[in-house]
Formats: C-alpha cells, sequence, structure tokens
C-alpha cells in the first residue's frame, strides 16, 4: 500500500481506499490504538513513564512510540508491530529532535540569532538525516511560541520574541525537516508546537495560566502555526497551557475551528505529553473518560502518555458521548500520516544506521558554523577583540571547562564524541600553554574557596576570558526563573576578577551562556566586552575561538529585547505608544522612576569587528495598492578592516489608524556580506499585503494612508533610517 499524501485523482482515492479498507477491519481496540502513543525509558521526558509497552504494541494497544530510538531497538519494537500485532500496523516513533540529534547545533534560541534562513533549514535537514538514520519518524519540533519573557525557561527553544521571525523559523524547519517527500528515508514528520501562546505564561511561570487578548492571540501567536501549516507540516501540538479558561488540549475554537477549519489544517494533531489527563487538573473534566470526549471533540487524534483515549473513549462511546465516526476520522488522519512516511511501503525504512564518514564531517562542519554565526557580541569597548595570536589569556569561570553544558536543552540523545568546551577549542586555537585555566565557582551553590585561585590566574594574564551562565537544565521545560540572574556566587567572582583586572589593567572578555537574555547590567559595564554564547552545541568551544581569535566575525543579532531589570519584564520593541509615550522633558509620561524605559540590548542587536554604514534609502513606488509591492532599498558599505556580515531590518511603523498599531513590526530583514570598504545595496521586497491588520473588527484590512517603513540594524529607533509609503 503506497500514499503519496500530494497525489491528486484517482491514485490518491485508490491509496485513500486502501487505508479505508483498513479501517473496515479494524476493532474499537485496533482504532483507539492508532490514537494512542506511549513512551519507552530511553528519554524521561514527562512526569509518567509507561510499562508493558511490548504487549501493548502486539495487542495493538498503541500505534506509536515516543523516546525510543536506536537502529536495533526500533527495528525491535517495530517487528512486534509488524509480525505479531493482528493488522501488522506500523508503529510510528516520535523523539524530540530539537536542534539535533547526536551532533547538536545551537539551541533555537541561539540558531534563531543568526538570522539566516537557509541555516535554519539546513541544521534541521542534518539532524533530520542522522535522527532517521536511527529510526525516528517524527520530530517535536519545530517550537513556535513567541516568548517575551525571558523567566519563562521554554525561551530557548523557540523563536523570541517576534511573529514574523516565527513565521520565518516555521517554513525553513518544516522544509527542513520534511525535505521534498516525506516518504524519503531521511525525512521527519515535523510537528508544530505548542499551539497556541503558550509563551505568555503568568508572571513566566512554566505550565501556568495564559489570559492575553484575542488581537494578541491573532497578531503575535497564531502567524507562525498558520505559515508552518502553509509549508505543509505533518503535525500541530496543542500547548499544556489555558487560553482565558480554556485548556488548548480541549479548545474546539481554535484546533477545530482555526486550525482544521479555517487553515484547512489536513494532518495529525498529537496532545502533549499526558495533556488529556491533565484536563482533570486544570478543572475542566471530571475524569478520563471526560478528558477524553473533549480531547477528540477540540480534534485531537493522538493521545500521549495520559491513555485517556484508550480506557476513557470506550465508555464515552458507550453513553453516546462521542461517535465511531470522530474516532474514525481521527484514525484516518493517522493511517494517512503513517502513509505519507512510507511505514506502510517499509517500516524499517528508517533504521539506516551507516553513512559515508563525510556526511558526519559535513555535519559537525555546519554545527561549528552554526554556533559561530549565533553568537552576539553585546558590547566592546576598546579593541580587545579579535584577541591577538598568542596572547596569554586566564581563561576563569564555571563554563570555561563544561563540555557537556554545552549541549544545551533537549539534547537526549548521547553522543560518544563530547562537546568542545570554550578550554579545548581556545587551546586548539592558541595553543595549549597560552591559556591557564581555574573554574573559580561552580555554575550553582556557595563554595567559593576557588576565588583566590582564579585570580591568582590573573597574574601575568594579557586577556581575561570569563566564562559564566547558566547551567543547561536551567533553560527548556519546566525551567522557569523568577530572577533571571547568575546563578550561584558567579557574581562574586566576575566582581572580584573584574577588580583585579582592574588593578593590573587586564582587559576582561565575558561570555555568558544561557537560554534566555540575562539580566546582568553590571557585568556589561564593567566588561570590556560581552558575548552572548547561548548553548552553542557540540562544536561550541571551536566557534567561540573562531569569533574570539577573528577567524569569523560575530553577526548574531538578539532575537529577544534584553531587559536592564526584571521589573521591565514583558519587554518587547513592537510596543503600542500609548496615549503618553515617554518624553523625558515631560513627567506625566509613561516611565519608571527606577530604570531607563528601553532595553539593555534592543531586538535585533549586536556588534561585530567591521564598521557599518547604512544610507540612501529608497522607497518605491512611494504609492501601493494592497495587491502591489513595494521595493526597498538601502546601501550598505563596511567602513572597517575586515570582512563582516551585516543584518539589515525593515521595519514599518502605521501611525495613524483605526487601531493603535505598534511603534515598530518587524516586515523583514536581509543579510550582506562585505569586504573592507565594500559597498552593496541591500534589496528588502514588501508586498503591500504585509502592511494589512486586523481592524477594531478583529477582520484583516487594508486601510489607505501614510505607513512608515524604517531600515536599520536593529529595533533601536535613533539608528533606523526612515521613508513613507501611500497606501492607496
Ligand atoms: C512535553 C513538552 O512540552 C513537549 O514540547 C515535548 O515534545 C513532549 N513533552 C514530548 O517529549
Amino acid at each position: 500500500m503506497m500514499l503519496d499524501f500530494q497525489l491528486r485523482g484517482q491514485e490518491a482515492r485508490q491509496a485513500m481506499s486502501a487505508i479505508e479498507a483498513l479501517l473496515g477491519r479494524m476493532t474499537l481496540a485496533e482504532k483507539i490504538g492508532q490514537l494512542t502513543m506511549s513512551a519507552a525509558d530511553q528519554a524521561v521526558t514527562g512526569p509518567v513513564v509507561a510499562r508493558g509497552l511490548a504487549q501493548d504494541v502486539r495487542s495493538g494497544a498503541i500505534g506509536s512510540v515516543l523516546n525510543l530510538y536506536g537502529t536495533e531497538r526500533v527495528r525491535a519494537m517495530q517487528r512486534l508491530a509488524v509480525e505479531e500485532s493482528r493488522l501488522r500496523i506500523p508503529l510510528l516513533f516520535g523523539l524530540d529532535v530539537i536542534h539535533g540529534y547526536r551532533t547538536l547545533f545551537p539551541v533555537p534560541l541561539a540558531e534563531v540569532a543568526a538570522f539566516d534562513v537557509e541555516l535554519w533549514e539546513a541544521t534541521a535537514r542534518e539532524a533530520a538525516c542522522e535522527a532517521a538514520r536511527e529510526g525516528v519518524d517524527m520530530t517535536f519540533a519545530p517550537m513556535l511560541d513567541v516568548s517575551r519573557d525571558p523567566r519563562w525557561g521554554r525561551t530557548a527553544e523557540g523563536p523570541g520574541e517576534d511573529p514574523a521571525v516565527g513565521c520565518a523559523l516555521a517554513r525553513a524547519k518544516v522544509r527542513g525537516f520534511q525535505s521534498q517527500d516525506l516518504a524519503s528515508r531521511e525525512a521527519l514528520a515535523a510537528v508544530a508546537k505548542h499551539f497556541c501562546a503558550y509563551g505568555p505564561v503568568q508572571a513566566g511561570r512554566e505550565y501556568a495560566s495564559v489570559d492575553i487578548s484575542e488581537r494578541t492571540v491573532c497578531e503575535v501567536h497564531l502567524p507562525a502555526f498558520a505559515a508552518a501549516v502553509d509549508s505543509d507540516v505533518a503535525a500541530v501540538m496543542p500547548a499544556f497551557t489555558d487560553l482565558a479558561g480554556v485548556p488548548m488540549t480541549a479548545h474546539r475554537q481554535m484546533l477545530r475551528g482555526w486550525l482544521r477549519e479555517r487553515l484547512g489544517f489536513s494532518g495529525v494533531v498529537v496532545s502533549d505529553y499526558n495533556a488529556i489527563g491533565e484536563l482533570i487538573a486544570h478543572g475542566v473534566a471530571r475524569d478520563r473518560s471526560d478528558a477524553a470526549v473533549l480531547a477528540l471533540e477540540a480534534g485531537v487524534d493522538i493521545d500521549m502518555m495520559a491513555e485517556a483515549y484508550r480506557y476513557g473513549l470506550p465508555p464515552a462511546l458507550e453513553r453516546g458521548q462521542v461517535s465511531e465516526r470522530q474516532i474514525d476520522a481521527a484514525v484516518l488522519r493517522v493511517l494517512t500520516l503513517k502513509e505519507r512516511l512510507g511505514l506502510f511501503d517499509d517500516p524499517f525504512r528508517r533504521c539506516q544506521p551507516q553513512e559515508p564518514a563525510a556526511a558526519l564531517a559535513r555535519r559537525r562542519a555546519l554545527a561549528r558554523r552554526a554556533a559561530a554565526q549565533s553568537l552576539v557580541l553585546l558590547t566592546h569597548r576598546g579593541a580587545v577583540l579579535p584577541l591577538q595570536q598568542a596572547r596569554r589569556l586566564a581563561l576563569i569561570g564555571p563554563l570555561a571547562d563544561a563540555a557537556s553544558e554545552m549541549r544545551g536543552c533537549w539534547a537526549l540523545v548521547p553522543d560518544e564524541r563530547a562537546p568542545v568546551s570554550v578550554l579545548a577549542g581556545l587551546q586548539h586555537a592558541l595553543g595549549a600553554a597560552t591559556v591557564k585555566h581555574a573554574p573559580g565557582v561552580g555554575i550553582t551553590g556557595a563554595d567559593r574557596s576557588g576565588i583566590a585561585a582564579a585570580l591568582q590566574s590573573c597574574e601575568g594574564a594579557q586577556v581575561i576570558v570569563l566564562c559564566l551562565g547558566e547551567a543547561a537544565a536551567m533553560s527548556g521545560e519546566a525551567a522557569s526563573r523568577a530572577d533571571p540572574q547568575l546563578p550561584g556566587c558567579q557574581r562574586e567572582l566576575a566582581e572580584a576578577v573584574l577588580a583585579r583586572a582592574a588593578e593590573l589593567g587586564t582587559p576582561v572578555v565575558a561570555i555568558l551562556f544561557s537560554g534566555r537574555p540575562l539580566v546582568v547590567p553590571w557585568l556589561f559595564e564593567q566588561a570590556d566586552a560581552v558575548l552572548a554564547a547561548w548553548f552553542p552545541g557540540s562544536e561550541a568551544g571551536c566557534a567561540i575561538a573562531d569569533v574570539l581569535t577573528g577567524q569569523v566575525a560575530p553577526s548574531g543579532r538578539t532575537p529577544m529585547s534584553w531587559p536592564r531589570s526584571v521589573g521591565q519584564i514583558p519587554i518587547f520593541y513592537a510596543e503600542r505608544p500609548g496615549g503618553r509615550p515617554y518624553a523625558a522633558n515631560n513627567h506625566y509620561t509613561s516611565r519608571y522612576l527606577d530604570v531607563p524605559n528601553d532595553a539593555q540590548f534592543p531586538f535585533g542587536h549586536g556588534l561585530t569587528y567591521a564598521g557599518f554604514e547604512l544610507s540612501n534609502l529608497q522607497v518605491t513606488p512611494e504609492q501601493c495598492r494592497e495587491s502591489s509591492s513595494i521595493e526597498v532599498r538601502i546601501d550598505v558599505r563596511n567602513s572597517g578592516s575586515c570582512t563582516a556580515r551585516e543584518t539589515v531590518f525593515l521595519f514599518a511603523h502605521d501611525r495613524l489608524a483605526s487601531v493603535a498599531r505598534p511603534v515598530l513590526e518587524l516586515k523583514g530583514w536581509r543579510q550582506v556580506e562585505l569586504a573592507p570598504g565594500a559597498q552593496a545595496t541591500v534589496l528588502l521586497p514588501l508586498p503591500c499585503r504585509d502592511l494589512r491588520f486586523l481592524g477594531p473588527d478583529l477582520q484583516w484590512r487594508y486601510e489607505p494612508g501614510e505607513v512608515e517603513l524604517l531600515v536599520g540594524p536593529s529595533a533601536d529607533r535613533a539608528r533606523l533610517l526612515s521613508s513613507v509609503v501611500h497606501l492607496i
């Protein structure tokens, strides 16, 4: 049986009828089995682990498995399904392949900082190739939740604060994971998650309730999911959270109404881990059966780990609360996905462990490039960077020699090749003898006994490199932090080192590892340079050495505003002006008494070793209709002394509209790499439809009038060139 989802006409009808024929032979228990996903314990990603997996596979009680990987294990489990179960329906194997499988690329937020759409696609492609070889069919990625709150740990997994970035990420990742042909041995089914508006959890606290306006849901949180559906994403996962009291797992209006009916999504909706069961804790379901009814009615096809469908649907069916037609529709979607993945054709198609050695080398090289491109140079005073060759370096801090931390969150599969630590990367680049290492303190904890030795190592050093930050486990799921500063006694270490360095006249470069923007204004003030490294993945140390030594000029830009103070959170550039926007000379305007309004670093900020000048902004034509397109051009010149990459952002501001519009809205960006002295004209196309917005009635509208277009290196208004276009 072979069904290509893209097929039209007779062929598709024949294939569909094969699946329908199969459906016709299934018992109710077998149907519900196809709607049940159980976890093995090779990776633990939720609070409950299943037992008796093998028996359930044989009996047809489960149709898909998560957290099982590796050719032999997958083969053995698949054999039970296709040789010992009554209908021999192949299993589908899902895993969180978030930023790589064995080879790890930077965590998603870091990779987003590269603002390189081709890179986003390439890393997803490589991750898919590596995972598919070991039996994985589906990845629970990409994560598309916009986050404007660095306290929320899952910030690390997604696109950052901007919906347009979310859309571009969605398209690139779906293309990368799924490739042209989902049946390919090297393709994974992608899952757009977590649908939707998981990011604005109350006070940044994981799993908490969400209550935001319908406008914000539509303008900020839905577009990336629409882009994923438009890119033919195979599946969608509802968020754990509730939206104004309705848990997303039971949100009929959003799942059936918006996703299926409005967008025409015909793929699979897979619940999050135990989320159907958690409808009871939400307080909307009395028991598992009640929960199963709500989820099925809302449009959830697969129950991941709650066993609510398994035990709850049969009694609900008997009571007439659900119909067998509803169950059949969900089963058809699941079987169709298995067909699209080529599993009926060859259930072992993704178990092909052998690959040419060159593939691994290619992947590691990509990991190194991705990591280097994701580093964001936040501050740089004087000319401490790039480091001159053969300088004597003091390498201090708990993250200097912390290879496994470099993996970041969601690194479920071990890799026999340990990630490269900063110490190893710098020793390799500069020579072992030039680097003196002292951890000083741990990432957490109160042991200060290593600080003296760290200070000692500063003597005679020409540059001090401080490696500070979070542990990998401090971001990702269930990892919110009320106060995202440096944990443990790292601040004490850093301040002691900075004071000693000031006495010695030695410059200090700080490297920050984190899954989120950190609130460390004192460090930005005192260090000579600060590099946001996020969690760079397998090639961390090499990539950091590449950038510190100037082999690669830094080019990353922050996809989130960095707050000066926790009290500014949520903070994002696209705010509305309000009736009393801040004015320095007017007390009665929007401000804090104790901190400035603006971010420590705005969205898009990132320095490099070259200098770029932007000039000659041109917008043509000056008038446009909804169906036409505008061309925005700007000249970019590298006035520095090394080759570097510049990112140019295009923002719009509708100054007068029927609803107040954000002071800036991202409409696109382009990158250009220029040699010293070189100049290029960068073209940013803008379809006028992109200037539509939701009117007071929440319907999309194109409103005639003036729109300001602004172009520049970040969302710092003072650095943007602007022009006006007239919408007619
Ligand atoms: C829970 C997480 O919320 C989700 O992102 C993940 O895909 C599943 N667990 C499966 O591990």
